[in-house]
């Protein structure tokens, strides 16, 4: 199900794609290429981004964001920096955690998305000072640890170079913040695995042609996720960036996975 013939389907991951090339889904595309679909994917679903989500996920991705977002340890007066932001879910979330006094910062390539994550919040939020800052998480705007916490939710699976990102990620921490990172992975049970790979390429294209006129938008996500690093390789990615009590935890059978990392504080 999951071979297609395609040279990034037989890839372990990204680290085995050709140099100067790298995976968009299953397609070996030039690295400088990726950016411009992947930017071009979330152009295209934008406007319909939250409802496909809830739809493919029955719901689930509001637990799992709730969860995850709840262990990243958000203590009013915190700057939280919600990178690969896109629509606000996770800012609304650590919004609710600042309970009052702090601030937000969601962080995204994409304008489109920010745009419905804007009208989202603009909506729900109160007291708490959110901004939005268009850029590239390989390379953050922000200061040297100047965030108290970094959430980072179904982003880093579309980031050219991954590594680049979390260790911008860690730059920006304050030593003794927080790195919580939340991404699809693979199921742990063989045959809900099954289940999952028959749904994830039959149904999910057959709703993305559907509700957003597009079958390829939505064979990315299955195709971008079976080609993620393990939750155990990840763990293995941040330790060696600097990040220490690393730790993850799986959600409805593997799913998705919450990472966690902190900064560690100068001896
Ligand atoms: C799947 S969405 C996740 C949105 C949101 N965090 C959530 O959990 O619903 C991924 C987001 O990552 C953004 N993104 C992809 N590559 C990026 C990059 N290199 N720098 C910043 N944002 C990026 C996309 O524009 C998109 O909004």
């Amino acid at each position: 199900m999951i071979d297609k013939g395609f040279p990034c389907s037989k890839a372990k991951g990204l680290e085995e794609a050709s140099a100067g090339m790298t995976c968009f889904g299953y397609r070996l595309v030039p690295r400088e290429e990726k950016g411009r679909l992947v930017q071009r994917h979330f152009d295209r679903v934008a406007s319909r981004y939250d409802f496909m989500n809830t739809l493919l996920s029955f719901g689930l991705h509001h637990l799992w964001k709730r969860r995850a977002v709840m262990s990243a340890g958000i203590q009013p007066g915190f700057r939280v920096l919600d990178a690969c932001g896109g629509t606000g879910d996770l800012s609304l979330l650590a919004v609710k955690a600042l309970q009052g006094t702090g601030q937000v910062v969601l962080y995204d390539i994409n304008r489109s998305m920010m745009n419905v994550g804007r009208r989202k919040l603009q909506r729900r939020c109160r007291g708490v000072r959110v901004s939005f800052l268009q850029g590239d998480v390989q390379s953050v705007s922000l200061r040297e640890e100047s965030v108290d916490a970094v959430l980072v939710g179904f982003g880093v699976r579309n980031v050219t170079d991954m590594e680049r990102g979390f260790r911008e990620f860690h730059r920006v921490l304050r030593p003794g913040g927080r790195l919580m990172c939340l991404e699809f992975s693979r199921p742990t049970a063989s045959w809900f695995g099954w289940l999952y790979d028959l749904y994830s390429f039959t149904l999910m294209p057959l709703a993305g042609q559907l509700f957003v006129g597009s079958r390829q938008a939505y064979t990315y996500l299955p195709e971008s996720i079976r080609l993620f690093p393990s939750p155990e390789r990840l763990a293995e990615l941040l330790r060696e960036i600097g990040f220490v009590r690393v730790t993850f935890q799986r959600l409805t059978n593997g799913i998705a996975v919450i990472h966690l990392g902190t900064k560690a504080q100068p001896e």
